[in-house]
């Protein structure tokens, strides 16, 4: 039975999840975090003493079937997303996913089908998405500002990485195969080729791109000692996208600069706007704007309604991003549209162009998209 709450319930209560999630739900008085579950019953436990949230539980399964629940939040690790999230639409559950749902875009895919087809909402942990520089850049490229869009580059890069003593997740060291791994062409190329998708408005229709590893022993969460990793620690591609228009994207975890080091940039007929989400001298995001008379970049402020009704100068950046996500999910499932943004099927577009691209690097040479018919 419809409660006049949305009730959540939120799976995997780790570190993620307290930094961001946890407060975007708290902060919206039409939603109630009813649950965290964690398979670490004491993580739950003590998660839910530190928010006041009434119940905790370790039992995943359980709580994606409740019929007391309407929204499943998963935030555990990435090589469980898939699974939990299938049982959450099968259960008729709306569904927020840190992201990666599946390595491959396929599975992902078929998960925005099953979801559309009943009805339900689906979005993904793309964060920077909801940064309210992102959103108002979106918003002026929507009204016009920067006419047809020429050129898109993109950037997520930061030196938290970069110390062989900072450990991995192992979720960042798939070392499958032989030869490069993808890591942080995955684990950093997604937020920002969503961005570059919503930006230009457009489908990619063709990569070439490199990556490299620049630290090859370090260490692994959990695992004591040094340990030799396969993976990209940073990439780097061109794309074609339908429109004509021309993009670049750059990863890296072993770049200097600080966290999160999203930056993304279009350059259109019209204007150009640059936004660099990257933490400095107290400062989340900046947003600057120049246009054909007024060549010299400007930042301009961003208006107050791209941020939390109750947002306090100096919050943490985290949970004003989270807060304008979880407002945004709730609007879309309480709206009567289909209006979905930032769902599965765009987190398979982007999965499906991390696959392009490391196929691109095996093979040496360009690949065009849909990577199904480039497979056939
Ligand atoms: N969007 C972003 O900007 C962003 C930032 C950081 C992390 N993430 C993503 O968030 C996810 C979580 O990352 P984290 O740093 O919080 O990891 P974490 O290891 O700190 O937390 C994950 C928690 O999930 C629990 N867990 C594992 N399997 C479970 C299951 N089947 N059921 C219930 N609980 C389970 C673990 O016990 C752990 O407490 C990852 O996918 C990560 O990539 C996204």
């Amino acid at each position: 039975m419809k409660q006049s709450k949305l009730r959540v319930g939120l799976i995997g209560a780790g570190r993620w999840a307290r930094m961001a999630h946890i407060h975007g739900w708290l902060r919206d008085p039409r939603c109630e975090l009813a649950v965290l579950c964690d398979t670490k019953v004491d993580v739950a436990r003590q998660a839910a003493s530190e928010y006041g949230i009434s119940e905790f539980s370790d039992n995943w399964q359980e709580i994606v079937s409740r019929k007391d629940l309407d929204i499943i939040d998963i935030c555990t690790p990435s090589q469980t997303h898939y699974e939990i999230s299938e049982a959450s639409i099968e259960h008729g559950k709306h569904v927020l996913c840190e992201k990666p749902i599946a390595y491959n875009y396929l599975q992902t895919s078929a998960l925005a089908k099953m979801a559309e087809e009943k009805g339900l909402k689906t979005k993904l942990g793309f964060t920077f998405r909801y940064t309210p520089a992102m959103r108002y850049a979106k918003q002026l490229i929507s009204s016009g500002f920067i006419g047809v869009p020429y050129i898109f580059n993109g950037y997520e890069q930061n030196s938290q990485f970069l110390n062989p003593d900072t450990p991995l997740r192992t979720s960042q060291v798939k070392t499958k195969k032989p030869g490069l791994n993808v890591s942080s062409l995955e684990g950093y190329g997604a937020p920002i080729i969503d961005i570059s998708n919503w930006w230009m408005g457009s489908p990619y229709t063709a990569v070439v791109g490199t990556m490299r590893n620049f630290v090859p022993e370090r260490s692994i969460r959990g695992l004591s000692g040094y340990h030799k990793v396969n993976i990209d620690d940073a990439s780097m591609f061109i794309a074609e996208y339908q429109n004509g228009g021309i993009g670049s994207i750059q990863t890296s975890y072993v770049t200097i600069g600080n966290f999160p080091g999203v930056e993304a940039r279009i350059y259109g007929q019209e204007g150009a706007i640059i936004v660099r989400t990257v933490l400095e001298f107290s400062v989340p995001e900046i947003i600057r704007t120049a246009t054909p008379d007024k060549v010299e970049f400007k930042q301009i402020e961003i208006p107050p309604e791209f941020f939390p009704s109750d947002f306090m100068e100096g919050e943490d950046m985290n949970h004003t991003w989270l807060s304008n996500l979880v407002s945004n999910f709730i609007d879309e499932i309480e709206g009567d549209t289909a209006k979905n943004e930032g769902n599965f099927d765009d987190g398979a577009r982007v999965q499906e162009i991390i696959n392009a691209v490391e196929l691109s690097f095996e093979e040496r040479r360009w690949v065009t998209l849909p990577l199904k018919s480039n497979l056939e």
